[in-house]
């Protein structure tokens, strides 16, 4: 991750979510040594993202996102794929998510790496209001 690539996370972030991180938000990440912050990038181009920080063993994912128009490319697969090998190398114990109960791509994308159902926070998102689901992969 690159300080310049910034403004277009934020913007591909703007794109994704209705309640969006702002782009200080992700600089706060990017200067956390306890916390990964990975680009997928294309000629120059930033279109996926993914950041997830650490407690001791734990790994906690809070943000993923692919370009609209670069989707089912598996640029999600190869962000998570990079976060799963980071676990295994580091011993991690899990690695956890929330997700939006209507989000099928992305419970795809998680189930395909082993992220299992382990609750749920009612009325969690808004914007529309809606239940999270908690997916946590274990090592
Ligand atoms: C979820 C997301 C990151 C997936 O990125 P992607 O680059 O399209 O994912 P991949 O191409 O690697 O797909 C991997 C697998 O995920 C599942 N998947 C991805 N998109 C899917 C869709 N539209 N419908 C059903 N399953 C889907 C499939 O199992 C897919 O494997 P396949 O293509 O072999 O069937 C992307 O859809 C996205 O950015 N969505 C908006 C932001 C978001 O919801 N982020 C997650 C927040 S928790």
């Amino acid at each position: 991750m690159q300080i310049a690539w910034l403004d277009r996370v934020a913007a591909l972030e703007i794109a994704c979510f209705s309640d969006p991180w702002s782009r200080d938000s992700f600089e706060e990440l990017l200067r956390r040594d306890d916390t990964l912050f990975l680009c997928a990038v294309e000629d120059g181009a930033v279109l996926g993202y993914v950041t997830m920080y650490t407690v001791v063993d734990e790994g906690y994912i809070l943000n993923v996102a692919v370009d609209g128009h670069y989707r089912r490319r598996g640029i999600g697969t190869a962000l998570i794929q990079a976060l799963d090998t980071y676990g295994k190398k580091n011993n991690l114990a899990f690695i956890t998510l929330e997700v939006r109960e209507s989000n099928a791509p992305a419970i795809g994308l998680y189930s395909r790496f082993g992220f299992i159902k382990v609750g749920e926070r009612k009325n969690y998102y808004h914007h529309p209001t809606e239940n999270a689901l908690l997916m946590t992969k274990f090592y």
